[in-house]
């Protein structure tokens, strides 16, 4: 099973502000919806209650907190991003989404193989953000573009990112 990451941030890689999303965009909620369906989604405690503690429908949704007795119906509550990453992938699911927040990107991002980031053109306030992708590291597989139209304040890019393999040089000599 691979670990993906999904996400919205701004340019400054800005993604919320009082435990809240910093836009609203229709297009991203239906590409998070299509992304994530059927499919696990692995979130952090806030998040949760951010989405005003009612689970997703239509997807497992698995909760990781610190808080032992901690409970949400309809949720598979966990401790850690390992536990929750086995919760998924003993249910033979091939992917597992991680969608926020902060905290939480910033442990997966390690272990991520995938990353589905919605680009948003602002400069945004927050205080919530969305570590810098290393290039290094990840390569960009593709990437969509909308210009802003009525019903979006700004333009948005879907993109796709992919860790590089590092390359076995020893297999060269083999
Ligand atoms: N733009 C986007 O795509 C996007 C997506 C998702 C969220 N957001 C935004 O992000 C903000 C929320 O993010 P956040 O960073 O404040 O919170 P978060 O990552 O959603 O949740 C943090 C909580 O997760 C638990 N946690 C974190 N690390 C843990 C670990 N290593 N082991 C066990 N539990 C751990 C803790 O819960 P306990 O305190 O219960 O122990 C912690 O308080 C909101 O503004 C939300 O709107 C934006």
């Amino acid at each position: 099973m691979i670990l993906s990451l999904v996400v919205a941030a701004s340019t400054n890689n800005a993604i919320g502000l009082n435990n809240q999303l910093l836009w609203r965009l229709p297009n991203d909620m239906k590409f998070f919806k299509n992304t994530t369906w059927a499919m696990p989604v692995i979130m952090g405690r806030k998040t949760f209650e951010s989405m005003g503690s009612k689970p997703l429908q239509g997807r497992l949704n698995i909760i990781i907190t610190r808080q032992l007795g901690w409970k949400a119906e309809g949720t598979t509550v966990v401790h850690s991003l390992g536990e929750a990453a086995k919760a998924a992938s003993e249910l033979d699911y091939k992917e597992a989404f991680v969608i926020g927040g902060g905290e939480i990107y910033n442990v997966a991002m390690f272990v991520a193989e995938k990353i589905y980031i919605t680009r948003v053109d602002a400069v945004m306030d927050g205080d919530t953000f969305f570590p810098e992708i290393d290039t290094e590291e990840w390569i960009m597989i593709s990437e969509t573009s909308f210009l802003p139209d009525e019903k979006h304040l700004y333009a948005y890019h879907f993109q796709v990112w992919e860790k590089v393999k590092h390359k076995d040089i020893w297999s060269l000599f083999r």
